[in-house]
């Protein structure tokens, strides 16, 4: 077994891979500044393990804390440290380039120079052009149409260019379709900050009362109902995803690219439809204009991460929707505690 450091350990699929690395038998060492998650999931993590990851609190830009951390002992990192919110790319551009990019390069420049030269990156597909032709393989055009898509465009040259400067670097290359879902424990899940984005998120959110409605961005896409089409993942899935991956990188060199999805797509109103059917929830909605830049359709064709790493997506989205809705009904603050202990201040 190794020691993995897994950067943005506490976020959503970072918290859900270390679950599954410990449960591998391997050694976990967590590096967050938790400014988009909580000291909460940490625990959580322990709990469904069974085993403390090791936590550094911290930001993968601070050199010497990189050094630091990587000199325990370090066989190979998982970097998902890095900031995903597509909208606010688009608004504050230098921030998302300086953080997306400062924190790879960082990391890597003490990885080359600890001699620790394995590493799984975080990427999506959101770097593939849209329309994208369906199902997408990862020899298909790339374009993005955010700072944020760019960022992970620009990771990815950045380390594919390491691979080639130094044989001895074993890369992988990991792009995200849809990740949703929770643990089944329902003890970790999705928490976004403010008003989801996405949709499963929003969809518990208004299950479980937070949010009154969901509207639909727009019907009238040239598909079967619709409504934009998505290869949703079980988190539980990129877990395993991730697993495989370390497990490879460990004994491999050079670098490869890996789309993470399960090669089937869902509509907004078959995602709406069987989270009503497998919780017994009605979801109301309103049909509302076209999101710009969604595409009609997407799904990855993810036959090389079943050649590459012997890994294929197991679950479907009536587990994904379950699981989500099990953790959403049992945190419905997230991992906020509800400030119900605050003592209100005696105005
Ligand atoms: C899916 C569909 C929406 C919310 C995003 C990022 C991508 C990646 C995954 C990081 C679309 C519709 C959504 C709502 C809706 N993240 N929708 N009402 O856009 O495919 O991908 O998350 O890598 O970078 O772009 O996922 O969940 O936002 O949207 O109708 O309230 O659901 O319009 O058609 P998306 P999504």
């Amino acid at each position: 077994m190794a020691k993995i450091l897994v950067t943005g350990g506490a976020g959503f699929i970072g918290s859900h891979t270390c679950v599954e690395l410990l449960g591998h038998g391997h050694d976990v060492v967590i590096l967050d500044h938790l400014g988009n998650s909580s000291r909460v999931v940490l625990d959580r993590i322990s709990e469904i393990a069974g085993k403390k990851p090791d936590f550094v609190l911290g930001d993968v830009r601070d050199r010497d804390l990189v050094r630091d951390t990587l000199a325990a002992g370090i066989d190979a990192v998982i970097h998902f440290a890095g900031w995903k919110a597509v909208g606010e790319s688009v608004e504050q551009p230098l921030r998302y380039y300086t953080n997306n990019l400062d924190s790879t390069l960082v990391l890597c420049g003490e990885m080359e120079r600890a001699g620790i030269r394995r590493l799984v990156f975080s990427s999506s597909a959101t770097v593939y052009r849209s329309p994208a032709e369906v199902p997408v393989g990862e020899g298909a055009p790339l374009w993005c149409d955010s700072p944020y898509g760019w960022t992970k465009f620009m990771n990815e040259r950045i380390l594919s260019d390491l691979a080639v400067s130094e044989p001895s670097w074993s890369i992988l290359l990991l792009r995200y379709f849809n990740p949703v879902g929770a643990h089944p424990s329902g003890r970790i899940g999705e928490d976004p900050a403010g008003i989801p984005n996405n949709l499963v998120p929003y969809i518990t959110q208004v299950a479980v009362g937070r949010r009154e409605f969901l509207t639909v961005n727009g019907n009238d896409y040239p598909t079967p109902d619709g409504t934009c089409i998505r290869d949703y993942i079980h988190v539980q899935d990129l877990a395993s995803g991730h697993v495989a991956a370390i497990d490879y990188c460990l004994k491999h060199q050079g670098v490869e690219t890996v789309n993470l999805g399960t090669g089937t797509g869902s509509s907004v109103m078959e995602m709406i439809q069987a989270f009503e059917q497998v919780n017994g929830i009605r979801i109301p909605f309103r049909i509302g204009p076209r999101r710009p830049g969604d595409a009609p359709m997407s799904f990855a064709d993810p036959s090389r991460a079943a050649a590459v790493l012997g890994w294929r997506a197991r679950y479907g989205i009536r587990d994904m929707l379950r699981d989500a809705w099990h953790w959403q009904q049992a945190n419905p603050t997230g991992y906020q505690q509800p400030d119900i202990d605050r003592v209100p201040s005696a105005d």
